[in-house]
């Protein structure tokens, strides 16, 4: 990545000068409450905003949350980040109650050196996320106007074509921030010559999403394991019977053809957490993979399904792990991914989590983020990114 660094505007002088940074402050909401369920990704950004206040700029920060449809739609409001923020930056963060419009420019003239603003959800625009390039483009210039320089530091949204990532930085001179740096950083670590044995753990609900990934990594890793969802698809491609659990049946034979190519690196769990229902109090037992109930379905992988994947792990001298093992939010099938990231946290070598589920887990787990070598922001972002593809936000900043 040959792109221009904070450090290089920083060195030009920023003081008095207002600066856009595009951040990823999606971060998931306690579905009761409404407040932030982990903060992750506002402390991640806290390094750039930090650097350009003690320049003296005037910061502007901008980011989206959650998917909205283009208007505004209040559960997605931004302002409960905006008072978290202020609280990790221990200043007051000025909030605009849109993001190009009125509100956004009162907040921004009112911005003394080294003040922050935040705009509200970019999505709440539909030129932010349009196909359309001109409606973008649109967009792009209300919110460019609004500044005089641009840093990317929402690495989680570097994958997506939107105005504030890929159409913003063609208008106003552009670097990277230090958490898109260091994320390039060690991310090129995997997609270059990894320790070996390099082993990779995926979960998550859908090998649709996974598929490109699990593409571009099987010539590279010495295993592959699955668990999650998308592990009963494949469970199934072996020709068992796997109950009501989350089936893709179109993506049945595409399974099948990864593990005849896959020779034995693939490794899917050997029992699974079956249950009676997609409820935290649901009856359930251990079964094995090969006996799931046509009335169950599964929701975590099994203890011997640990045990086999942390033997594994624990060879491992390179690691990538995305997407829990089972529905960890329910304490009854939070075992598996508990499992699993505990074996990583032992590894004696290189680990990399990724994925905004993935690091919300080994939080809410409360495990120890230091026992990871890397706890990535971006979830499909970091995917796109192993995957070997052109990523519109890191292209944008390299013209
Ligand atoms: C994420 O959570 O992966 C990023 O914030 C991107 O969000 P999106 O998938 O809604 O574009
Ligand atoms: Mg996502």
């Amino acid at each position: 990545m040959s792109v221009r660094a904070l450090d290089d505007l920083l060195a030009e002088g920023v003081s008095g000068r207002r600066v856009l940074v595009r951040a990823d402050l999606n971060v998931p909401l306690d579905k009761q409450s409404g407040s932030i369920a982990d903060d992750g990704r506002i402390r991640a950004v806290l390094p750039t905003l930090t650097a350009l206040r003690d320049a003296g700029a005037r910061v502007v920060v901008c980011s989206h949350l959650g998917r909205p449809k283009g208007s505004p739609d209040p559960q997605y409001s931004l302002a409960p980040v905006a008072a978290r923020l202020g609280e990790l930056l221990g200043a007051d963060v000025r909030f605009a109650t849109d993001t190009v419009g009125e509100s956004a420019g009162a907040a921004v003239d009112a911005l003394g050196d080294g003040d922050v603003a935040l705009l509200e959800n970019l999505r709440f625009n539909a030129g932010e996320t349009s196909k359309d390039a001109a409606e973008r483009g649109a967009f792009a210039d209300q919110l460019a106007a609004l500044a005089e320089a641009y840093v990317d530091d929402a690495f989680g949204a570097v994958h997506r074509k939107h105005a504030s990532v890929y159409d913003v930085p063609a208008r106003l001179p552009h670097v990277a921030g230090r958490l898109v740096l260091r994320e390039v950083e060690v991310l090129s670590k995997l997609t270059g010559e990894p320790e070996r044995p390099y082993v990779v753990v995926l979960g998550g609900s859908k090998v649709s999403d996974k598929l490109a990934v699990i593409e571009a990594l099987l010539p590279k890793v010495d295993k592959l394991l699955i668990g999650g969802g998308m592990c009963f698809t494949f469970l199934k491609a072996q020709g068992h019977e796997v109950g009501t659990s989350l089936l893709e049946k179109e993506m049945i034979a595409t399974c099948r053809d990864l593990l005849d190519r896959a020779e034995g690196r693939i490794m899917l769990p050997v029992d699974v957490v079956a249950a009676a229902a997609f409820a935290p109090d649901a009856g359930h037992d251990t079964v094995a993979a090969d006996a799931i109930p046509a009335n169950r379905l599964g929701l975590d992988i099994g203890p011997r399904s640990v045990a086999a994947f942390a033997e594994v792990i624990g060879s491992a001298r390179t690691l990538f792990w995305n997407g829990p093992m089972g529905v960890f939010e329910m304490p009854a099938f939070a075992a598996g991914t508990r499992g699993v990231a505990e074996a990583i946290t032992k590894v004696d070598g290189f680990t990399v989590v990724g994925g905004g589920d993935s690091a919300a887990a080994v939080r809410a787990l409360g495990l120890d983020e230091s026992s990871f070598g890397h706890i990535s922001t971006g979830g499909g972002a970091s995917l796109e990114y192993l995957e070997g593809k052109t990523l519109p936000g890191i292209a944008a900043l390299e013209n």
